[in-house]
């Protein structure tokens, strides 16, 4: 039996409007999808009615399956023969373990094809209302990991030398690390006046933000939930002219001021015509719980 070919593909981070055109075209064509927890779900109606969906979604700290299991998984099924879509939020290859899963398949001798993804680390600010370049305020950005083994005493990332090496940090996976990195980050030269913004649930109808500095942040935010992006570095106040995709009410002031029609969603809350759209990309928030810090005012 011939073997199938396994595709490494990137979803994008929740907004299936974010998905590549050549994303869609293998989900089309799959035989088996293995997909992860902040995949959105909508995106899974894409493959054949009769494909096999299997989920291999983590939390951290509750592993709902070993990688080791998951990389299994890929050869086995490619060794029967099927197209399988490995279907991952984001970008496969950022903090997404997609290079293990690639070097299992090439060990195996399994056909392969990586299908990049908007990375929720661009993505996620962009929906926020913040470039991670510009011209006057930023000229490098480093996305990292927040993500800390507990019994760690070094933290994974070398922050004496990244903190003040970029204009813009982006961190992922950094919810319930957050004070720790912005301990870390002021221990080793960022000033406590530095700009930050949390954003959850970017690119969904979800999407929370809330912005600071790094000497009043943690007050603002008590207890972060993930899936959180934080970005550190002054182009966090571009936002504060650039934000289109937040709560109906304050884009619906923007929406009059501009005199364009807004319809209503699902909870007779006004919403302008950018936000209706996505939420009929998307529909409900996958996991809605609002965040339990304080939202940022508009
Ligand atoms: C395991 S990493 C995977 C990153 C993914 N490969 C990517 O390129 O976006 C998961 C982290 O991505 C971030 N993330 C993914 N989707 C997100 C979203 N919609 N809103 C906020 N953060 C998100 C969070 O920091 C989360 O903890």
């Amino acid at each position: 039996m011939r073997v199938g070919t396994v595709y490494l593909v990137g979803a994008g981070p929740g907004d299936p409007g974010l998905l590549t055109v050549r994303g869609l075209e293998v989900l089309r064509q799959a035989e088996v999808v293995i997909y992860d927890r902040l995949v959105n779900p909508r995106l899974l109606d894409q493959a054949p009615a009769d494909a096999i969906r299997i989920f291999a979604g983590k939390l951290a700290g509750s592993h709902s399956r070993p990688q080791e299991e998951i990389n299994t998984l890929l050869v086995a099924h490619a060794r029967r023969g099927r197209r399988a879509v490995r279907l991952k939020g984001g970008d496969p290859f950022v903090f997404g373990r997609g290079g293990e899963e690639a070097e299992a398949l090439a060990q195996a001798g399994i056909p392969f094809e990586v299908v990049p993804g908007i990375s929720s680390a661009i993505a996620v600010p962009a929906y926020a209302g913040i470039p991670l370049t510009h011209r006057t305020l930023s000229s490098s950005f480093a996305v990292v990991t927040g993500h800390e083994d507990a019994c760690k005493v070094q933290p994974a990332v070398n922050w004496e030398t990244l903190a003040t090496a970029v204009d813009t940090l982006v961190v992922l996976m950094g919810a319930k690390t957050f004070p720790r990195t912005v301990e870390e980050l002021l221990a080793h030269g960022r000033s406590r006046d530095t700009p930050v913004a949390l954003i959850r649930w970017g690119t969904t109808e979800a999407q929370e933000t809330i912005t600071g500095t790094l000497g009043n942040i943690l007050d603002k935010a008590a207890s972060l939930q993930p899936p959180v992006v934080a970005v550190i570095g002054p182009v966090v106040r571009l936002r504060e002219r650039l934000r289109w995709f937040d709560p109906p009410a304050r884009l619906l002031q923007a929406g009059t001021a501009h005199g364009s029609k807004t319809g209503s969603d699902s909870d007779g809350h006004p919403m302008p015509p950018s936000r209706r759209l996505v939420a009929a990309r998307i529909g409900r928030p996958p996991h809605g719980s609002k965040m339990e810090a304080e939202r940022t005012k508009g």
